[in-house]
């Protein structure tokens, strides 16, 4: 897909633009849009629509041909709901709609002249967003290990925007595409076998990426996890032939002396549980347990190729977690790397065994924060279902304002997070009797004990961590990875600069 922004005005009508189709807007109270108004000079579309043809409902599409006031072979009329005071559900399922007709035309190029600047609550930058990231969304193919690929459809392939060409739409749309962008390299890992995307494989394309945005980039081999002493870590790569892989990419482009925000990812290439093993059915979504490492990796693209102003650090530890003969046991203890030493009841509470250690490597960054991304807790499910991520944090005073950040960035990106609670009383329920702390909570609030559990290794700086187990993927007919949370990173990130 190829976007760009065009201003029609009086001397530069949408009426005489020549191009394969335009879509405008039409409401249910038989109201036209400004760019619809331009377009009805021979009443065709004011006909439409007092006929019924189209009755104006969001989600509704009619194409006519041979518009009398239009210079386009064509005119989409897209229906935007009951009134011209439009909401943020009726704009994105027009959108919807305009894509999927879109995807059915025999012309390559296109306009969308839909009222971006009268969506309720949101700006022309929130519009334009949700423009591309639903056209990346509707050409993204999941074929690319089927043998046969599958028919590749005709269709629009070039999108002009029709709006204000200011410095704030252009950077709106170059943060657009930069978000899209990310979002589809997030969700291309996700979808890959777990045989295919191995902890190797992410680590280059870590490097893939380093080269080509220039982030500096450091893979750290077993050898020095072992020296760096991560032994909670380590224990659960014990049972697979597969090395570990401890991945660092830097993007400074900020000032020098100015504190990074480090991104920590979950990358579990494959989760069966280790000896705790899982059941069966499903157990092939496991291979979605590295969304969170993948979301950091979609990041870094979305910021290099916007070049953010900031020095951000994205730090990923990645292994698979499987049984054998050498892999950890229930009752095993491990020491982390801060010193802690932990009991593995459970070889299945894995993530929180690879994101301490690597959230104590973190301290050496001297971080202004540190976000954790984690498919941690089935429970995050059971509590927020697949519409918020987790969002979890301290309660002091620069903690609250990390999470009002994040929460914010979630709702400008419309990928949203939720807070739930990080107490001290949790910690009561991580008591062991053989070492520091066990991996798994007595009954009971399963994903706030793991954010618990990670909060004993964040003392030294301020630390968010989003479960994002209800939210990187989709199950069922509609399998597939859904690049989140990339937007809501990227937003937190453009906003900090
Ligand atoms: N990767 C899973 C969490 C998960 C499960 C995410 C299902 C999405 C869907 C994690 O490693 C895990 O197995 N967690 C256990 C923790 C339990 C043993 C305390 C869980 O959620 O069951
Ligand atoms: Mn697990
Ligand atoms: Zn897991």
């Amino acid at each position: 897909m190829d976007f760009s922004i065009k201003a029609f005005d009086t001397k530069n009508t949408i009426a005489s633009a020549k191009t394969g189709c335009v879509a405008v807007a039409v409401f249910e109270n038989k109201k036209l849009s400004q760019a619809a108004k331009a377009l009805d000079q021979g009443g065709e579309i004011s006909a439409a629509l007092k006929s019924g043809d189209i009755s104006g409902k969001a989600g509704t599409t009619l194409l006519l041909r041979g518009v009398s006031g239009a210079g386009a072979a064509r005119v989409l009329l897209v229906g935007m709901g009951g009134d011209e005071a439009v909401s943020e559900k009726s704009f994105s399922s027009a959108v919807g709609a305009t894509l999927k007709a879109f995807a059915s035309l025999g012309c390559a190029d296109a306009i969308i002249a839909l009222p971006l600047t009268d969506v309720k609550e949101r700006d022309a930058s929130w519009a334009i967003r949700t423009i591309v990231c639903a056209a990346h969304e509707s050409v993204f193919r999941t074929d690319g290990q089927k043998s046969k690929k599958d028919p590749v459809p005709a269709g629009v392939k070039k999108i002009t925007l029709a709006a204000a060409a200011s410095a704030d739409t252009r950077t709106a749309l170059a943060q657009a595409i930069a978000i899209a962008n990310g979002m589809d390299l997030t969700k291309e890992l996700g979808n890959l076998s777990a045989n295919v995307c191995t902890p190797s494989y992410l680590a280059s394309t870590a490097k893939k990426l380093a080269k080509e945005f220039k982030f500096e980039v450091e893979v750290l081999e077993r050898k020095q996890l072992e020296a760096l002493r991560m032994h909670s870590f380590l224990s659960v790569t014990n049972g697979s032939d597969e090395p570990p892989k401890f991945i660092v990419l830097k993007h400074m482009g900020g000032k020098a002396k100015d504190a990074p925000v480090v991104l920590v990812g979950k990358g579990i290439t494959f989760d069966s549980g280790g000896i705790s093993i899982k059941a069966g059915p499903g157990m092939d979504e496991m291979k979605y347990d590295m969304c969170g490492a993948a979301s950091v990796l979609g990041t870094f693209r979305a910021i290099g190729e916007m070049d953010l102003k900031l020095n951000v650090i994205g730090v990923i530890a990645t292994c698979e977690n499987m049984p054998s003969g050498r892999a950890t046991k229930p009752g095993d203890i491990v020491t982390s790397m801060n010193g802690l030493t932990i009991e593995v009841l459970n070889t299945d509470a894995e993530g929180r065994l690879v994101l301490c250690d690597a959230l104590t490597y973190c301290e050496r960054f001297n971080p202004a924060a540190v976000i954790d991304i984690a498919t941690l807790t089935g429970a995050c499910i059971v509590a927020l279902g697949n519409h918020n991520s987790g969002l979890f944090t301290r309660s002091d005073e620069a903690h609250e304002k990390l999470a009002a950040e994040l929460l914010a960035a979630g709702k400008a990106a419309s990928d949203t997070a939720w807070r739930l609670p990080v107490e001290e009383a949790y910690n009561e329920q991580l008591k062991s009797n053989f070492a520091d702390l066990a991996n798994i909570g007595t009954p009971g609030g399963a994903s706030v004990t793991a954010a618990c559990f990670l909060e004993n290794f964040t003392r030294k700086y301020t630390w968010a961590h989003l479960d994002i187990a209800g939210t990187a993927w989709k199950s069922g007919g509609a399998k597939g990875a859904t690049g989140r949370p990339v937007p809501l990173l990227s937003t937190f990130l453009i906003n900090r600069v």
